[in-house]
């Protein structure tokens, strides 16, 4: 105390070096890009509960494919928060995507547990694997990403040629019902020690027949401050009708069976006009 009383100049000085701590608003930072872009984040809000997909497609390759499934292809694989699980059991697995950052992500993840980085950049209307797989899924409407239906026409045919006879493509995605609903909007939060995410997406226009643009919202809370990145993208629907249309005019697959976002292989669902969200399980005939 005698010391600060003699030297004041000095005191203020430091105090100037350390002030005293006031709670600050933490800085957002908006971030450039889509929401694909960011693989870490896609992967914390997407691949925290994957279990009981997982647990569906092996009910699935078990029972409906006339093959022994072994070799599995996921097309537009995103950070390949399935790819991984299955590699862990013991499938061969390999996907692609349109992202080159989710893409690097996934191999990295692969190489990283000791598996080859089998994901590649492709297009999933337009490539061609070196040997048809046993089974294909993509399971929550990546597929609707395909904004015409010449796209997801020719998506089932190279899928088609990317699984061997008898073998599946499980695919999910939701149908417009006869009676849309008039708001349409999900949010998912997810955390990782200090990482926490509020992901948001609503339905916010509807400006061509069979599109629906939806804008997907990310708040980020990190230790060091926020960040938060808006983007947009547009889905094709379907009626049942149209779904049904599009595998038909494929004739190298028939449907196997019908189910729900229930995941519950004991509970084969009927389409209807009310139908919403569907999982076709594909079977490849010769
Ligand atoms: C909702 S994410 C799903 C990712 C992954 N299938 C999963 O279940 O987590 C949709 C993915 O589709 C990819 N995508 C969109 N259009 C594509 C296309 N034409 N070909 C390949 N991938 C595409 C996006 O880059 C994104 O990674």
């Amino acid at each position: 105390m005698e010391i600060a009383l003699k030297n004041p100049a000095k005191k203020t000085a430091t105090r100037s070096k350390q002030p005293a701590a006031v709670a600050k608003t933490p800085k957002t930072v908006k971030l450039p890009g889509h929401i694909y872009d960011y693989p870490k984040y896609y992967d914390l809000i997407f691949g925290s509960d994957c279990q009981a997909e997982l647990n569906f497609l092996q009910d699935c390759f078990d029972c409906f494919a006339d093959r022994k499934v072994k070799s599995l292809f996921e097309p537009a694989c995103g950070t390949g928060r399935l790819m991984i699980r299955f590699a862990k059991l013991g499938f061969r697995i390999s996907g692609n995507d349109l992202n080159d950052k989710a893409v690097d992500f996934c191999n990295r993840r692969l190489v990283k547990y000791g598996y080859r980085p089998t994901a590649f950049v492709a297009d999933m209307c337009d490539f061609q694997l070196k040997k048809p797989v046993d089974a294909a899924f993509n399971t929550i409407n990546s597929f609707r990403h395909l904004e015409h239906p010449e796209m997801a026409a020719a998506h089932m045919r190279v899928m088609a040629d990317a699984v061997a006879p008898g073998g599946l493509y499980v695919l999910g995605l939701h149908l417009t019902p006869a009676e849309p609903a008039e708001i349409v909007e999900e949010s998912w939060t997810a955390a990782r020690g200090p990482l926490k995410i509020r992901s948001k997406m609503w339905l916010v226009d509807r400006p061509a027949p069979r599109i629906e643009t939806y804008r997907m919202k990310y708040q980020v809370t990190k230790p060091n401050g926020r960040e938060v990145l808006e983007d947009q993208f547009n889905f094709l629907t379907y009626n049942v009708q149209q779904v049904l249309d599009l595998f038909a005019a494929e004739p190298r697959w028939e449907i196997a069976a019908i189910f729900d976002f229930t995941y519950d292989i004991q509970q084969p669902v009927a389409l209807t006009d009310a139908t919403e969200d569907v999982v076709f399980v594909l079977r490849r005939v010769d």
